[in-house]
C-alpha cells in the first residue's frame, strides 16, 4: 500500500526549519492503519517475538495493535516520573540537552524475545536508548520496526547489527 498519500508534512513545526511528519491521517483510515499493523505483525511472526516495547508516545500507538493480534504483551517505555514501580533508566542525548527514559524492572524476563515498535525513526537516539533497557534486563532484540525512516539523519547507523523495518522513507 502506498502510505506515503496518509502521511500530511507539516512545515516548520513544532520548530523552524523541521518538516513533521503527521502519521494522524494514517491513523485515521481504518483500512490504511490496519494494513500498516498487519505488515508489522507478520515480521513479528517471522522473528518468533514474546513481548513488544514501544517508547511514549507514538510508540505505542503502532506496537499496542501488533501486540493485541499477535496476543503477546506490551511493555511501555516512558518519560521519567510515569511509571509507578522500580524502574531502570537511560540517558540519551538530543540535539539540546538531554532526555531521560524509563522502564519497570520487571517488563521483561531474561532471553524474551522483544520487537521494539515506534512511528518514527529519525537520528536514533530514541531506538538506541530503548534497545538499551530492553537489553540491560536480558531481553533480546529480535527486531525493530517504525512507520517511517528520515534516511537523511542516519538514525539506521545506530542500528547496525538489528533488523529493521520501515514502512516508508523520505
Ligand atoms: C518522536 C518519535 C520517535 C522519536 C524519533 O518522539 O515519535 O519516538 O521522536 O526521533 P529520534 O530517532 O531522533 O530519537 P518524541 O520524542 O517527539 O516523543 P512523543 O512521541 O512522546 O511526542
Amino acid at each position: 500500500m502506498d502510505y506515503k498519500k496518509y502521511i500530511k508534512i507539516v512545515e516548520n513545526w513544532p520548530k523552524e526549519g523541521i518538516q513533521f511528519k503527521d502519521i494522524t491521517p494514517l491513523m485515521d483510515n481504518g483500512k490504511a492503519f490496519k494494513s500498516a499493523v498487519d505488515e508489522i505483525v507478520e515480521f513479528a511472526k517471522e522473528k518468533e517475538i514474546d513481548i513488544i516495547v514501544g517508547p511514549e508516545a507514538r510508540g505505542f500507538i503502532i506496537g499496542c495493535p501488533v501486540s493485541y493480534a499477535l496476543e503477546i504483551g506490551f511493555a511501555p517505555v516512558r518519560k521519567e516520573g510515569k511509571l509507578p514501580r522500580e524502574v531502570i533508566k537511560v540517558d540519551y542525548g538530543l540535539e539540546y540537552g538531554s532526555n531521560r527514559l524509563t522502564i519497570h524492572k520487571d517488563a521483561i524476563k531474561p532471553g524474551q524475545r522483544v520487537l521494539i515498535t515506534d512511528d518514527l525513526l529519525a537520528t536514533g537516539g530514541t531506538i538506541e536508548a530503548t534497545i538499551k533497557l530492553v537489553e540491560e534486563l536480558g531481553g533480546i532484540v529480535a527486531g525493530c520496526a517504525f512507520l517511517i525512516e528520515l534516511t537523511y539523519l542516519d538514525g539506521r547507523e545506530k542500528l547496525d547489527g538489528y533488523d529493521v523495518l520501515t514502512l516508508m522513507q523520505y
